[in-house]
């Protein structure tokens, strides 16, 4: 399968905590510290072709250039409730990043996502919203969410996610070829309750304790 808009970021770090993660034995206190710790590695490389701003500045010798990121123009948009233990991670690395929420769930038949909550704040030209959700099972709620973010007319969005399924991946890619995903780890398949093989199990009820 060419999936050529996905990007696995491979790091001994990353397999060793998602391999913690994975385990059933793995409690929601070290979940969540793992989720955001390769959050934060993840971040490192969705974020490396973010434009930056040249500034001028004094250094205690002289004066000089320097260069930033316009974090102003980053939105953050977890897909509750999952996508919220992913948003420590990013805002830890860019800190003045605004945060949009869209809470979706999916319906247990057709395993199609329902909107019920969305707050996005403004968005500038050259805005950049970075969608995060732990599991790219589907994919069709990430596909909501880009749908969602491009009919507010942004066009830079990336998407990240702890695990992908190769269909998930291969749905968003057919409709929004433009957009990059990057990923802990693919994983061999769906289940025939859209699960993901081998996963982690639900992210959500790991992370809240819900089961
Ligand atoms: N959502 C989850 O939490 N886990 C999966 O495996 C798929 C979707």
């Amino acid at each position: 399968m060419n999936l050529r808009n996905l990007t696995v970021v491979e790091h001994p770090l990353i397999k060793h905590k998602l391999t913690i993660m994975r385990s059933k034995d793995t409690g929601p206190k070290e979940f969540r510290e793992l989720l955001k710790e390769i959050t934060q590695l993840l971040t490192y490389e969705a974020t490396r072709n973010l434009p930056t701003i040249k500034v001028e500045i004094e250094t205690p010798i002289q004066h000089t250039i320097g260069e930033m990121v316009e974090d102003k123009k980053i939105t953050i948009v977890p897909i509750l409730r999952a996508g919220l233990g992913m948003m420590d991670g990013i805002l830890s690395l860019v800190p003045n990043a605004s945060i949009g929420f869209l809470g979706i769930y999916r319906d247990p038949e057709s395993l199609k996502p329902v909107e019920y909550y969305l707050k996005f704040p403004p968005f500038s030209e050259n805005h950049y919203v970075f969608i995060v959700d732990p599991m790219l099972a589907t994919g069709f709620s990430i596909r909501y969410a880009i749908k969602k973010v491009k009919e507010f007319g942004v066009k830079n969005i990336i998407v990240m996610s702890l695990l992908a399924a190769p269909e998930g991946v291969k749905n968003i890619e057919e409709e929004y070829p433009d957009v990059k995903i990057f990923t802990a780890a693919l994983d061999e398949k769906l289940n025939d309750h859209a699960y993901i093989i081998p996963g982690l199990g639900d992210a959500g009820d790991r992370l809240f304790r819900t089961k």
